[in-house]
């Protein structure tokens, strides 16, 4: 059986979140989607997402929202990250004892899907060593899934590249996130494994990676300090459909899209 997962860029604020309520059922339904994975870190006015907003994400169509640096940023989200980590999930390199889990395993069409999230470490917290903790989740939840996708969200195109190299055959679809800006690199590696370095995102065009310019530039240019808000302009979600063969495991198809 093939498999149909469409993966969604980071939503940046209210306007890439309204923009996934008005398009993403016709998207999913037009497509033939089996899961949708939406990294929401940034729906809350670009630092993290609070509770309500997660809710809104996942009435939209997510199926299961990953995350990333701002995992935390927003108040309230610890408990709900506690109490819904089958459907949300934060970087499972964050300290163990921290709110929410790092992944979670859905049942789609009968297939198990080991649905993970990492943060990198080039450039970004000091975290876990993602690469040993993948190790670590693959080998503690082995038995509990069929196929295993994974949300990198990370600065380092090397990171990302380095992550699909190690678990090439191991982890059918690999992608990243955090950057913002959608990679040319879509591929299926030597094992099957589909992977793109950053998927983009889900917000407007108007500014600096969906952040209105000027405070971007009074942090850059004047080494000033600047509070970053959502850019105006037109809104498009970037997104990649994985179809993958759930008797190999292998990645056979991606297409990358825009809408
Ligand atoms: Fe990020």
């Amino acid at each position: 059986m093939i498999l149909r997962i469409l993966t969604v860029g980071d939503v940046v604020g209210r306007a890439g979140l309204s923009h996934l309520q008005a398009t993403l059922h016709a998207q999913k339904k037009a497509l033939g989607v089996d899961l949708c994975i939406v990294n929401g870190e940034n729906a809350s006015e670009i630092k993290g997402i609070c509770a309500s907003d997660a809710q809104d994400l996942l009435y939209a169509g997510a199926d299961i929202i990953t995350l990333g640096n701002h995992a935390y940023s927003a108040p309230d989200i610890g408990n709900f990250l506690d109490d819904r980590s089958d459907i949300i999930i934060r970087p499972a390199n964050f300290p163990a004892q921290n709110p929410g889990c790092g992944y979670t395993v859905t049942e789609v069409q009968g297939i198990r899907v080991l649905c993970v999230n990492m943060l990198g470490t080039v450039n970004l917290a000091p975290l876990d060593n993602p690469f040993l903790t993948m190790e670590r989740i693959l080998q503690a939840q082995k038995g509990n899934y069929d196929i295993v996708v994974l949300d990198m969200h990370a600065e380092a195109t090397s990171e990302k590249y380095a992550m699909a190299r190690a678990f090439d055959g191991k982890i059918s679809v690999i992608f990243g996130t955090h950057t913002h800006v959608p990679t040319a690199d879509l591929q299926i590696l030597p094992g099957g494994t589909g992977y793109v370095t950053d998927l983009g995102m889900t917000g407007p065009e108007g500014g600096i990676i969906g952040a209105k310019t000027e405070p971007v530039l009074r942090m850059l240019r004047d080494h000033m300090p600047a509070r970053f808000s959502v850019a105006d302009g037109k809104v498009r979600a970037h997104a990649v459909l994985f179809s993958v063969d759930t008797d190999t495991c292998r990645t056979t198809a991606a297409k990358q899209l825009i809408f």
